[in-house]
């Protein structure tokens, strides 16, 4: 439910803040199982209930079929196909938050919120998709951890296997980058700045792009500036003068514009091919290199 924190649709925001502080009166009911202690910070209603009852480990073969092609679409880039981690993103079948989560409540939280700094992007889906994305990766660990050696690493030889001119085509079409990049402008030189794994990185999810947020405060009095942190219940940003401000999310309205949100969207759009493609013609882009 606090996905709807960080969509940027002003009007479901206000819904999200009216129902958040209709859930904060509720009765703080504990239906976790036996042996699983309650959070009371992570006390969400009836779905997520449902979700601890069926974390148990063993889920709907229908619901984990349709977590792997959730899985496959938006996250296997970065951590893997099997969720045993990838290029750029961890590990999940041996990650801790993924050990101690009980029917989503540590995944859910991590893939609406991302962590934006570290690169792990934000993504705005479905209860219905996290619900089956969670159930893929404890199957995904279950699995692993019945199963010993075999696990692939990153291979860099990936990176050289795509072909250029497919990657230059994608690139002016199909992907959709020649709309905000120029080889010859803001990407000159690009492969110079970062090398394999980090330039990969830039493409999938650039980290230090700025967003523009406006809030509007119960006085009504709306202020912009460059979003400088967001969680579940905080939202801050820093002003023109450089000053920051921030607001409990559930008092205040606010509108996020993101353009980096362009290369999220794309995460679910990509092939192996395509990204290889686009790697081998971006690692073209050297500095004084002719376009
Ligand atoms: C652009 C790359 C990228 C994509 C796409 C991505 N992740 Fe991540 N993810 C990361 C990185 C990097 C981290 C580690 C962040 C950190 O160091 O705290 C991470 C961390 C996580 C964690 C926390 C692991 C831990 O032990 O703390 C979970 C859970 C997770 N991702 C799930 C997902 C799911 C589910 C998806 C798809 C909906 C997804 N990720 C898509 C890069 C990505
Ligand atoms: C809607 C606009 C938009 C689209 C479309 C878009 N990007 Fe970006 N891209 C951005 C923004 C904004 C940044 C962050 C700028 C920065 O970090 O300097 C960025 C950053 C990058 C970076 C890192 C640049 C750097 O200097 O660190 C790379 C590489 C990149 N994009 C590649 C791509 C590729 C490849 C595509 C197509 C698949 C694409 N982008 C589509 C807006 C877009």
């Amino acid at each position: 439910m606090r996905s709807l924190l960080v969509l940027k649709r002003k009007n479901v925001l206000v819904a999200a803040a009216s129902f958040l502080s209709a859930i904060s009166t509720l009765p703080a009911q504990n239906t976790a199982p036996a042996g699983t202690k309650p959070n009371p910070a992570i006390q969400t209603p009836s779905t997520t209930r449902e979700q601890a009852k069926q974390s148990s480990q063993s889920y709907p073969p229908a619901l984990v079929e349709s977590g792997n092609s959730a899985f496959q679409q938006h996250c296997a880039f970065c951590h893997g196909r099997d969720a045993e981690g990838g290029e750029t993103g961890p590990d999940l079948t041996r990650s801790q938050l993924v050990t101690e989560d009980n029917g989503g409540d540590k995944i859910g939280p991590v893939v609406r919120n991302g962590r934006p700094d570290k690169g792990m992007p934000a993504f705005n889906l479905s209860d219905q998709d996290i619900r089956a994305l969670v159930a893929f990766i404890h199957t995904q660990r279950a699995m692993a951890e019945t199963r010993k050696g075999g696990r692939r690493g990153v291979d860099p030889s990936d990176l050289q296997t795509g072909n250029v001119e497919a990657g230059k085509a994608y690139f002016n079409g199909a992907g959709g980058c020649a709309k905000c990049h120029s080889p010859s402008g803001d990407l000159t030189g690009i492969a110079s700045r970062y090398q394999g794994l980090q330039l990969e990185e830039r493409m999938l999810y650039p980290r230090n792009a700025k967003s523009k947020v406006t809030v509007t405060p119960p006085s009504g009095q709306t202020i912009s500036g460059e979003l400088a942190y967001q969680d579940e219940f905080t939202i801050g940003l820093k002003d023109q003068g450089g000053q920051y401000h921030s607001w409990p999310v559930k008092n205040v309205k606010f509108t996020i514009d993101a353009p980096v949100e362009a290369h999220v969207d794309q995460l679910g759009k990509y092939t192996d091919a395509d990204i290889h493609n686009l790697m081998a013609y971006l690692q073209t882009l050297k500095q004084g290199a002719a376009q």
